[in-house]
C-alpha cells in the first residue's frame, strides 16, 4: 500500500498543471459583446485544440500507465478523481458547441484498467468524449468584416431597441419587452426579445424557437432566421421586416451570429434538416377535423385549453429563459381559436408539432403520423374558423 503514495503524487502534478493549461483559453466562451473586427483575429478554440491534443498524449504516455499501477486503489482514484472533476467542470463551459463525441479507444481501455466506482469511471468516460469532440471541431462559418458591420448599423437602427445593445434580448427600451402588438386579442401574449448570446439560457445556450432541424438543443440554420426576420412572429412583439432586400436580412443574420461567434463558427456540424411533408389537399374534410379533435382532446388541451368549451390555455408554463433572479420566465400556450400564430402556414403548423419549440414547454410528436398531425391542423384551422365566423365562445381575459 505504501507504494501507492509516492505513485498518487505522481498523477496529481501532471493533471495540476494540465488543469493550469486549459483553465486559461476557457475564460470566455461568449464571443465579443459588442462588434470589433479584432476579435476575430484570436481564436480561442484552436488555443484549446493545441492543449487538448497535449492532454491527449499526457493521457496516453504517462497517466495510463500509471493508472494501471494504481488499480485497486481509492486514494489516488480519490485526487484523480477530483482533477477529473475540475477539468471536467471547465471542459462544460464548451459543451454547447461541440458535436456528439466519437466513441474512442481509450476509454474502453481505461474501464479495463481501472474497476470500481462507476461514478467515477463516467466522469473519465465524459472527459474523454468531450476530448475527441474537441479534436472533431470544424470550422463553419468566418464572419465576413464587411457584411457583418453592415449588419451591426441595421441591428442598431431596427433590432437593438428590444434585443438590447449586447444581444442578450434586455431590451434598450425597458417597456418593448412586454409590447402587445396591436392584432392580438388578449394580454398573455408578452414574451421577452430573444437572446442571442444564450447568457439568460438556463444552460446558457443559445437557443432558437422556430427551427428546422431536428430537436434536442439543436443548431438554428441561417434560413431559419432569415424566414423569421422576414416574416415576424405574429402575435409577439417581433415584427416583420418585409421591405428589407435579402442582401440586407443576410447581414443582419451575420451580426447576430458575432453575438455568439464560437458557437456559430464550430458548431452546427451536420444538423439534421427536417423537412416537413406537403400539405393534403383535403385539411377541410369533416372526418380529419373529427379524428383531430380526438387526438387534440388527449395530446394538446391539457396546456391549449377545452377551446371550444371556451377554456383558456393553462397559464404559467415556463421556457429555459430566466430573468435576473434565475426565475424561468412564463410563456402561454397559443389560443388557436383567438390568437394570432407566430408561424401559421400549414408546412410550420406541421413543423411545430412534430418537433415541439425548443425552450419552450411546447413538445415534439415524433411518434404522431403524417396523416394524424395533419388531422390535428385541420381542427386548428376549424377551430380559427369557427372564432372567425363568431361561432365559437368568446374567451375573455
Ligand atoms: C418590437 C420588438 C422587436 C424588434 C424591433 C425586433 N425583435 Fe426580434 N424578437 C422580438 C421578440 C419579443 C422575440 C421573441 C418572440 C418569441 O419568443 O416568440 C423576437 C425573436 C427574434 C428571433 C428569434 C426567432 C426564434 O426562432 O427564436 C430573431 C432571429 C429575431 N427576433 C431577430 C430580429 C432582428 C434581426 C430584428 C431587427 C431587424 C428584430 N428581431 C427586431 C422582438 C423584437
Ligand atoms: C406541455 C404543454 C403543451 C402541450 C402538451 C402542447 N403544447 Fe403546443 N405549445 C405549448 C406552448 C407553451 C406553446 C407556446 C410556445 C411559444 O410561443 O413560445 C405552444 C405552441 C404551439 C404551437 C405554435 C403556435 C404558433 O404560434 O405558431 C403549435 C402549432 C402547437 N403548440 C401545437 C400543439 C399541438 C397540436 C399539441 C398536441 C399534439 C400541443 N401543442 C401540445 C405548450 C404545449
Amino acid at each position: 500500500m505504501s507504494k501507492l503514495f509516492p505513485l498518487g503524487i505522481t498523477i496529481i502534478i501532471p493533471l495540476g498543471v494540465i488543469f493550469l493549461i486549459l483553465s486559461f483559453p476557457l475564460t470566455s466562451n461568449t464571443g465579443p459583446k459588442s462588434f470589433d473586427p479584432k476579435v476575430f483575429q484570436t481564436d480561442e478554440i484552436e488555443l484549446l485544440t493545441a492543449k487538448i491534443s497535449e492532454v491527449d498524449s499526457l493521457l496516453t504516455d504517462s497517466i495510463l500507465p500509471i493508472l494501471a499501477d494504481l488499480k485497486g486503489s481509492k486514494e489516488g482514484a480519490d485526487k484523480l478523481e477530483q482533477n477529473m472533476m475540475k477539468m471536467k467542470a471547465e471542459l462544460a463551459n464548451f459543451k454547447h458547441i461541440l458535436p456528439k463525441g466519437q466513441n474512442n479507444n481509450k476509454i474502453d481501455e481505461l474501464l479495463a484498467l481501472v474497476p470500481g466506482d462507476q461514478a467515477w469511471l463516467d466522469e473519465i468516460q465524459d472527459f474523454i468524449l468531450l476530448q475527441s469532440s474537441l479534436n472533431n471541431l470544424k470550422i463553419r462559418w468566418e464572419p465576413d468584416i464587411q457584411r457583418v458591420q453592415k449588419g451591426q448599423r441595421m441591428y442598431k437602427q431596427l433590432c437593438m431597441t428590444c434585443h438590447g445593445k449586447n444581444g442578450d434580448g434586455v431590451p434598450v427600451t425597458p417597456e418593448k419587452s412586454v409590447t402587445v402588438p396591436a392584432d392580438a386579442e388578449s394580454s398573455v401574449l408578452q414574451v421577452r426579445p430573444r437572446d442571442f448570446t444564450g447568457i439568460t439560457h438556463k444552460d446558457k445556450k443559445v437557443v432558437f424557437k422556430f427551427i428546422s432541424t431536428e430537436r434536442e438543443y439543436s443548431p438554428a440554420l441561417e434560413d431559419d432566421l432569415r424566414n423569421t426576420i422576414k416574416s415576424g412572429l405574429p402575435g409577439s412583439p417581433m415584427p416583420g421586416f418585409t421591405s428589407l432586400s435579402q442582401e440586407e436580412i443576410d447581414a443582419l443574420v451575420d451580426y447576430i451570429k458575432t453575438f455568439a461567434y464560437l458557437t456559430w463558427k464550430y458548431g452546427n456540424v451536420n444538423p439534421k434538416v427536417y423537412v416537413s411533408p406537403k400539405p393534403p389537399h383535403d385539411l377541410e374534410a369533416k372526418v380529419r377535423i373529427d379524428k383531430g379533435r380526438q387526438a387534440y382532446l388527449t395530446l394538446c388541451m391539457a396546456c391549449h385549453g377545452d377551446i371550444e368549451n371556451g377554456k383558456d390555455p393553462e397559464k404559467d408554463k415556463t421556457v429555459d429563459w430566466v430573468d435576473s433572479s434565475g426565475k424561468p420566465i412564463p410563456i402561454m400556450p397559443r389560443n388557436f381559436a383567438f390568437e394570432p400564430l407566430k408561424k401559421g402556414k400549414f408546412q410550420e403548423l406541421f413543423n411545430s408539432i412534430r418537433l415541439g419549440i425548443q425552450g419552450t414547454p411546447m413538445p415534439s410528436n415524433p411518434s404522431l403520423s403524417d396523416e394524424d398531425t395533419w388531422d390535428i391542423i385541420s381542427y386548428i384551422l376549424h377551430l380559427r374558423k369557427m372564432a372567425n365566423e363568431g361561432k365559437l365562445p368568446h374567451k375573455k381575459n
